[in-house]
């Protein structure tokens, strides 16, 4: 066999840039029966220092040191955030250039139009970095024969890590943050972590190659682990579950239900056991077939593999295409979601308060399956958590029943809710 040569140019090297450049400078630039020759890597700041020795004329500040090049047939764009990493990509697809990014803000933002551009210009589009969780199953999904009903994934490794870490070492979510952006997990601005946004982001461009439309951010239900303390995830374990940041996304004829936030797992499940820096992905067909993939969800190797693997389906000539477009489906409201819900009241310890609770969720329809009152978390006054979980209910009536018990004046906070969700394998 012929064995052929890439001509690869980089737009960024930080933790995931640098990692592919070591990959490839490990493997000698041979990956199998393909070779691998890094042109030109472009970054921002000169200054900065660098863990790395490039051959001499490989670094540069210029992007137009790759953009017109022609002997680069390939870029890896892991710069990062929406400019101007969103412009490169456009103008190397423009130009011809296969593309491979792990930018998952600038595929939500304008999955569409990319796709669009790799399909005209005849170039691929590698996006597995983009989600690490699901990259060895991003080609099944794309030509998936049968139609995918539902997904549940645990999209980022900063959030996963959190959480375990607040089960495990009883540490605080700022100081468990820190540690991650330590690891490399982080995103360049955290609160894309911690608020959602990433694996809103992540979810959308699995529906964007699932489906062959990309709903926007706006469009889904987001919401990160800011309101989750120690005390939350103690009291999901005592009840036998373990919290998890989740990215759902479930079709039902003509409509669609995708949401990203934080959710009550039963702990015997795979999901609820995946931990630390582990992601996973569970798909279920209309079948009822479930397969799924677990794998870090973030840091520099885990990442640059994703890569490798797509500049091996460039060097073996695959063209990544999106599916035939489907009908648009309406995306549903989270008011017309139905789950079960972990509900937290802090409120005045005296006679007759876990009634008035009781009485406002009767009336609004929502049934439940258990209490428990703990002890003062502060050893001043007279305030104690109250935690029920509800049978299944619907979301826009435990809404309705939040307002009204919030404003009795023997509740001294906004209550709080966690969905819980027991449909995972
Ligand atoms: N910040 C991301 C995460 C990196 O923690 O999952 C990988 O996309």
């Amino acid at each position: 066999m012929k064995e052929k040569t890439l001509h690869i140019g980089i737009f960024g090297m930080g933790t995931v840039g640098t990692g592919v450049v070591e990959f490839l400078m490990r493997k000698k630039g041979k990956v199998g029966n393909f070779h691998f020759s890094i042109e030109k890597v472009v970054v921002k700041n000169p200054k900065k220092k660098r863990d790395i020795f490039l051959p001499a004329g490989v670094l540069s500040f210029n992007p137009r040191d790759i953009l017109n090049n022609p002997k680069i047939d390939t870029v890896i764009e892991v710069i990062g955030g929406y400019h101007p990493a969103g412009e490169l990509v456009l103008e190397s697809l423009e130009k011809g250039k296969n593309v491979i990014t792990a930018n998952k803000a600038i595929l939500a933002a304008s999955g569409d139009k990319i796709f669009q551009k790799a399909l005209e210009n005849n170039c691929y589009l590698g996006v597995r970095a983009s989600n690490i969780a699901a990259y060895r199953l991003i080609e099944s999904l794309i030509n998936s024969p049968s139609q995918i009903e539902k997904i549940t994934g645990i999209f980022n490794g900063t959030c996963n890590y959190i959480l375990t870490g607040m089960e495990k070492k009883n540490k605080d979510l700022s100081h468990l943050l820190k540690e991650a952006q330590t690891m490399g997990y982080a995103e360049a601005n955290p609160a894309e972590d911690i608020n959602g946004q990433d694996t809103a982001h992540k979810l959308i461009v699995l529906l964007g190659i699932t489906l062959g439309h990309f709903p926007s951010t706006q469009s889904i239900y987001v919401e990160g682990i800011t309101n989750i303390t120690l005390q939350d995830v103690i009291y999901a374990k005592e009840l036998g579950y373990r919290i998890k940041l989740l990215a759902i996304a479930q079709r039902e004829e003509n409509s669609l239900e995708a949401r990203v936030h934080p959710a009550l797992i039963p702990d015997d499940r795979w999901l609820a056991r995946l931990e630390g820096v582990e992601n996973g992905l569970e798909i279920r067909d209309e079948a009822g077939l479930e397969i799924g993939m677990q794998a870090p969800g973030a840091g520099k190797y885990p990442t640059a593999t994703a890569i490798i693997e797509d500049l091996i389906c460039v060097a073996q000539g695959k063209k990544l295409l999106l599916p035939a477009q489907n009908s648009p489906l309406n995306l549903k409201s989270i008011g017309e979601v139905e789950t079960k819900y972990y509900l937290k009241f802090y409120a005045i310890d005296k006679a007759g308060v876990l009634a008035r609770i009781a009485n406002i969720l009767g009336e609004h329809d929502i049934s439940i399956e258990s209490v428990i009152q703990k002890g003062k978390e502060d050893k001043k006054g007279n305030i104690v958590p109250i935690i029920m979980l509800t049978h299944y209910s619907q979301e826009k009536n435990i809404q309705k029943a939040l307002e009204e018990i919030k404003k009795l004046p023997v509740i001294k906070k906004d209550p709080l809710l966690i969905r819980v969700e027991e449909g995972v394998f």
